[in-house]
């Protein structure tokens, strides 16, 4: 027989099912066993009557079950049950597997668990019925975003994870090279300069779910390697990809149920923003206690660099391929072409138009203290590719995890990431960073000291 989900089992009064799944509770009532039995789909009530075994049944044991479903009688009815309508009577029982008494109950939220402990045993926190939502409504939003950008006529693309070391803003993750000793591939910080390297290719329209790592202190909305919705497309207008990006966030606050405080959403100028709410990332709701609210604000205008004042070097706002607005003369008055997305307080999404024209691209780096040889070492690839013909070029990135914490009403990004680090940087599940092998390390030409 074939198995089928238990969240179908209502449409199969009166026939014979397979199911499969984890023991979720069990009660006894004398003669009778009930056990509610959880797969994936749902919960399932199912219903032992003189069956071999059963009687050793515990929570967490891995089950096959042959029945029959059966309607509950009108009493019985369980309405906090997708499937609370029927129950199942047993027929045939095979325990696939046993299992320890879980370290924390997955029948209950596990909020209340020490995260560590959380951590430690993730697949179990898995299990608990929120953080497996979670997991599922990022599954959906990935997938409305990528059926979105198909639709427009985005391609996406897969830019390497092995790359260059330059310097872009947080520190990087380095893996050294076996075979070029000394050597170091980065992890991308972000696709950014191979997006740019992709409209030099003539790409047009290009978005990626990236994974990014950057090697920062860690806080409740910053993990050292999280996603991107990364997105970049030639010949654009600002406003363009503003209403790209727009209307895919009108479209999942819509899946999703979510009210909007502003559609369109409100537009700020930097100046304007700072002014008002002393602050670039303002949460605007109407009611901030209401979880279904969402308050969009787009951010533009910036600042091309901010002062750096222990350096005392002009560093760029976000980074150093944002175009200017005007002509590049005194640092200090510059304005960009930046856009970044704010959602009820926080930065989700960042990006601008591109400087495409190599000789400022240069005139930028100098500005913010790179020396000639500094400039042709780190970033010479990109500005000879930009003299084989670059389109104009802009485009965004957006935080998924941050869009889908929020979403999720959760209070860190951690809850939506199915193997997060702790606030140290450790996968506790995994136990990484781990120790290696001395002969790994020779072979990478790492000593030990
Ligand atoms: P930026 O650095 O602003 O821009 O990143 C874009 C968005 O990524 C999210 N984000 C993070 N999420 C979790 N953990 C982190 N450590 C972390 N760092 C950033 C934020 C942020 O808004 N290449 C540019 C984009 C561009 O110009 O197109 C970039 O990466 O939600």
């Amino acid at each position: 027989m074939k198995r089928i989900n238990i969240s179908e089992t209502t449409k199969y009064i009166g026939k014979k099912v397979k199911v499969c799944g984890w023991v979720h509770s069990r009660r006894d009532h004398g003669k009778i066993t009930f056990i509610d039995l959880r797969d994936r789909s749902g919960l399932l009530q199912v219903v032992f009557i003189k069956i071999k075994d059963a009687d050793k049944l515990r929570t967490e044991w891995v089950v096959e079950i042959e029945g029959m479903v059966n309607k509950r009688p009108s009493g019985m009815i369980n309405k906090e049950l997708e499937t609370g309508t029927v129950e199942l009577k047993v027929e045939k029982l095979n325990i696939l597997n046993e299992a320890e008494t879980p370290v924390f109950e997955i029948t209950e939220d596990s909020k209340k668990i020490k995260e560590e402990i959380r951590l430690k045993y993730r697949y179990l926190d898995l299990r608990t019925k929120r953080m497996k939502n979670n997991l599922i409504l990022r599954h959906k939003v990935i997938k409305t975003i990528r059926d979105y950008f198909d639709k427009k006529e985005f391609i996406e693309i897969e830019t390497p994870i092995l790359t260059k070391s330059t310097p872009e803003g947080a520190r990087d993750f380095l893996v050294p090279s076996r075979l070029h000793a000394g050597e170091f591939y980065a992890l991308p910080q972000a696709p950014q300069q191979l997006k740019q390297l992709l409209m030099v290719s003539g790409m047009e329209k290009y978005f990626q779910i990236a994974r990014c790592f950057r090697d920062e202190d860690l806080r409740g909305d910053r993990q050292p390697e999280f996603t991107q919705l990364d997105v970049e497309m030639s010949f654009p207008t600002q406003e363009e990809i503003l209403k790209l990006i727009e209307d895919l966030m009108i479209q999942i606050a819509k899946d999703c149920k979510k009210k909007l405080t502003f559609n369109p959403f409100k537009v700020m100028t930097y100046n304007e923003v700072i002014k008002k709410h002393k602050t670039d990332s303002p949460d605007l709701r109407k009611n901030k206690k209401d979880p279904n609210e969402l308050a969009f604000v787009w951010i533009i205008d910036w600042p091309l660099f901010e002062y750096n004042k222990d350096e005392k070097t002009w560093d760029p706002c976000h980074h150093v391929f944002t175009a200017p607005k005007g002509e590049l003369k005194d640092p200090k008055k510059i304005k960009s072409w930046q856009h970044d997305l704010v959602l009820n307080g926080n930065e989700i999404a960042g990006g601008s138009i591109r400087i495409h024209d190599p000789k400022i691209q240069r005139k930028v780096f100098e500005l913010v203290g790179l020396t000639k040889k500094q400039i042709d070492e780190k970033f010479g690839h990109l500005l000879k590719a930009f003299q084989y013909g670059t389109p104009p070029h802009g485009g965004i990135a957006m935080g998924i995890d941050r869009l889908i914490m929020l979403l999720a009403g959760e209070e860190t990004i951690r809850e939506v990431i199915a193997f997060p680090k702790t606030g140290d940087g450790r996968d506790l599940t995994m136990e990484a960073p781990s120790e290696v092998e001395t002969k790994q390390l020779k072979e990478l030409h790492i000593k030990k000291d």
